[in-house]
């Protein structure tokens, strides 16, 4: 049975109800698909694609073409889910109209459902007049991977008395800009609840401990198919790298020895190559 697709509006009914839900990375039509086929509540398409799909070290390279490009094929492939699509890093600071103009047309070019990104309170104003604007926009507090630099590299966030009484202020203030939803990234459990106490629209956690409202991972990480780094947070729900390097050895072992393909496997019909 098609599961029915979450609107706008149930994001809050679902925090107002205490209902948990799931969201998750994809970056492209197969995987999109498999989600949607799961009762997953909400697709990210994140820069995340960066590391994921392109091999970077980080997000910072990765572009609206990419973020387009992916998204699209997300979107085809997961009709009954949400999905959000990720505002790559230089798409929306140097000014409102540039911010509206690049989200419009990841929203109008990939037929996404809404736009995320990374900033507290400083892009209130921002978000705003993007969510004036007619896209309805996820914020995203913490952690924010574009800007690790700045940071100092993937470190939790929120450590300080000064620093988790911030967060709260940026969800407020991210609440009041009209966001429907916060990713909160890399903070301690016990700041992550106090984040999700204060305001009414959901926090999704994503290394954020088991009191928000919302749990994120990245697709591959969950599914153990990212072979490169696996953070604390990241539970492997499943060996699927081991798995797949098994049937290309499978499939390399049986070839080397003449076993695959059988007569299974094979077009049978008799053809007289000299008739
Ligand atoms: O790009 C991404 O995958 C993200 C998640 C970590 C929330 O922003």
């Amino acid at each position: 049975m098609a599961k029915k697709k979450m609107s706008i509006l149930d994001f809050k009914k679902y925090k107002e109800e205490g209902r948990k839900f799931t969201y998750v990375t994809a970056y492209d039509y197969t995987m999109a698909s498999i989600i949607n086929d799961s009762e997953t509540e909400v697709i990210l398409v994140g820069d995340s694609l960066g590391m994921i799909m392109l091999g970077y070290d980080g997000t910072e390279a990765v572009t609206m073409e990419d973020m387009i490009h992916h998204t699209k094929s997300v979107v085809k492939g997961a009709p009954d889910t949400y999905i959000i699509g990720d505002m790559p890093f230089g798409s929306y600071n140097e000014s409102t109209q540039q911010a509206i103009h690049n989200c419009t047309r990841l929203m109008k070019e990939t037929g996404c459902d809404a736009i995320k990104l990374e900033g507290g309170a400083k892009y209130a104003e921002l978000i705003k007049a993007i969510i004036n604007a007619g896209i309805p926009v996820c914020g995203h507090i913490g952690l924010t991977p574009q800007t690790t630099t700045s940071l100092g590299g993937f470190k939790v966030q929120g450590g300080t008395p000064e620093s988790a009484r911030q967060l709260i202020e940026d969800a407020k203030a991210l609440e009041a800009a009209g966001c429907f939803g916060i990713v909160l990234e890399c903070v301690p459990a016990v700041v992550a609840k106090a984040v999700t106490e204060a305001v009414s629209i959901p926090i999704m956690g994503i290394g954020a401990g088991p009191d928000v409202d919302c749990q994120v991972l990245v697709t591959q990480d969950l599914l153990g198919m990212y072979g490169n780094f696996k953070p604390k947070f990241v539970k492997l729900y499943a060996k699927l790298r081991e798995e797949m390097v098994k049937a290309l050895n499978e499939f390399h072992t049986e070839t080397e020895e003449g076993a695959f393909p059988t007569e299974d496997y094979s077009f049978n019909k008799k053809v007289d190559i000299n008739g």
